[in-house]
């Protein structure tokens, strides 16, 4: 079983603990009674030696494994609800020693049983600060236990279905136990010759005071041991770094140990982590560019993932790469648009921003044609694969899928890399889209009445971007006249049968020996100045010359 296992059905342990906990302190709305009732079965279930040895012995392990990830994660930057449920987990047992000291430790050294109506008056009435420390501590627990369980089914196909209810159920149980536990108080305080005082007074209060003032010390030494482990590890490892490179050249530095994705928040790139960073969603899944032979080999858990969803051999999970050599990747999902914006280019979205940009358009010549006689899902198929070569080689390349537009696309590459590096990126993808085109023509040679045929034009200089749209269809994109002489471009190249049309601009920026080409000059609506064109019949020309660099990051 993997650790990962043991914290998840340690958790379930717990989790069904306080669910049957709150459950007794919530049938208080029916009566006091009905929850000493139930407590007796409850006592049943959780007070055998069975019970008594799957409760306490979750709880050890579940710390255990919680001070385990404290001491193997390599930064402490994390998500709002990793580190909340970090921090819950780790603050429980300081907020819990007096419940369970006060009932399970008095019970089992002097056999005394505190019944409801006993440990409600001394929480209710007697030390009403105890019994609002005891309501936070079961909360955050609850809080903790529901993350946990959040972070295991949330990527679940079924679980977006099943949300409501059980975010429902998660706000209820609490909500309905501290109401109950309330009513008891009231009923108790109400009634107090219903319910004497118990004739048998406490016993050993030193010595469960003793008994608290140790296991708050060995909690907290142990916590402290897993900092110091840390940061002995981090200082062992400062000075063997690795240089993890991302799109748009973007190098981060990373201590050797660090996994990708620790890389990549230690940076503030935004990186898909949907399970937190447990190997098990594949979200923060990226493609190494280059660098991978010198990685270490993906372990069991890395490897059942990535064959679940079958990826490619460069693909590999963040969360579980920990490289030691130099490596460059590319993260395959992107996080919200808006977050991705704010690190590309710097500021705030939404007012948007003049850049200077090399715009891809590329669209299937008589892909309308193609269709005619084939099924809906086959044309949906085959778009998808297109789709795919296109969103890898732009994405490979360092650039910013804008837009699929029917069976056409438009790319944005200098949101963070300078205008020639943008150009080479924008070079590299065309060059990308097309091999990737001719690789699906070979794959599905059979299916195909005719192969396709993709063009592509490129174009640079300055546009607007900035996060535009209305209501659900807002992104970032980019508007101006390099985006309509770019649409022009591409027109052009589907006239002249062409490959790729590029503006000389492209050329010169991208540093592009094109003697031999042709060359055209096209005016564009709307626009003064005519635009001088190279025109490439052949792409696989270009991909023989040895000026091409890959992705333009060598
Ligand atoms: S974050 Fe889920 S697999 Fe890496």
């Amino acid at each position: 079983m993997h650790l990962r296992e043991v914290r998840l059905v340690s958790g379930l342990v717990l989790g069904a603990f306080l669910l049957t906990h709150f459950g007794n302190h919530a049938l208080g709305l029916v009566s006091v009674e009905a929850m000493e009732r139930a407590r007796q079965i409850f006592n049943l279930v959780w007070r055998n030696p069975l019970g008594t040895i799957l409760l306490y012995g979750s709880l050890v392990l579940h710390f255990a494994l919680s001070l385990e990830a404290l001491f193997r994660r390599r930064t402490l930057r994390m998500p709002l609800k990793e580190a909340a449920q970090l921090a819950f987990g780790l603050s429980l047992p300081f907020l819990l020693i007096p419940h369970v000291v006060g009932t399970r430790i008095e019970f089992a050294l002097t056999g005394r049983d505190s019944a409801y109506p006993e440990v409600v008056r001394g929480l209710w009435l007697v030390a009403p600060d105890n019994g609002v420390r005891q309501a936070v501590a079961l909360v955050l627990a609850w809080l903790h236990g529901c993350l946990g369980i959040y972070f295991w089914l949330r990527t679940k196909r079924w679980f977006p279905g099943w949300a409501i209810p059980l975010y429902t159920g998660a706000v209820l149980v609490p909500v309905l136990a501290l109401l109950g536990f309330a009513e008891a108080g009231k009923e108790i305080a109400s009634e107090p010759g219903r319910f004497p005082p118990a004739s048998q007074p406490p016993v050993g209060a030193d010595l469960l005071g003793e008994i608290r003032a140790y296991l708050y010390g060995g909690f907290t030494v142990l916590i402290l041991l897993a900092l110091a482990a840390r940061g002995i590890r981090s200082y062992r490892t400062m000075a063997r770094r690795v240089r993890v490179t991302y799109p748009g050249a973007k190098v981060v530095t990373i201590p050797r140990g660090f996994s990708v994705l620790e890389g990549s928040r230690m940076a503030g790139i935004p990186h898909q982590a949907v399970c937190g960073g447990r190997g098990r969603c594949s979200t923060c899944r990226v493609r190494i560019l280059h660098g991978s032979e010198a990685q270490p080999a993906a372990t069991a858990q890395e490897l059942a993932t990535l064959k679940r969803i079958k990826a490619g051999p460069d693909i590999r999970l963040a969360c579980q790469l920990r490289p030691t050599h130099d490596l460059s990747v590319v993260p395959i999902l992107s996080v919200g648009r808006a977050r991705l914006m704010d690190v590309m280019i710097g500021h705030s979205t939404t007012g948007g921003r003049e850049r200077d940009l090399a715009v891809l358009f590329c669209d299937l010549r008589g892909f309308t044609r193609l269709t005619e006689h084939r099924l809906p899902f086959d044309t949906v198929f085959i778009l998808n694969r297109y789709f795919e070569v296109v969103g890898h080689a732009v994405e490979n390349s360092g650039g910013f899928l804008d837009k699929f537009i029917g069976d056409g696309a438009l790319a944005l590459f200098g949101l963070t890399a300078a205008p020639e590096e943008a150009a080479r990126q924008s070079f590299d993808a065309a060059l990308r889209i097309i091999e990737g085109v001719e690789r699906l023509n070979q794959a599905y040679a059979s299916e195909l009445d005719q192969p396709l045929r993709v063009v592509v034009a490129l174009h640079a200089g300055p546009a607007v971007v900035g996060e535009m749209g209305y209501g659900q269809a807002v992104g970032l994109t980019a508007v101006g006249d390099t985006l309509n002489a770019a649409s022009r471009l591409e027109t052009m190249a589907k006239e002249l049968g062409a490959d790729i049309v590029m503006s000389v601009e492209v050329a010169h920026r991208a540093r592009l020996d094109l003697a031999g080409h042709e060359q055209q000059t096209v005016t564009v609506r709307g626009r003064a100045a005519p635009i001088d064109a190279w025109i490439v019949y052949q792409a696989r020309d270009l991909m023989r010359t040895p000026e091409r660099s890959p992705s333009g990051t060598s």
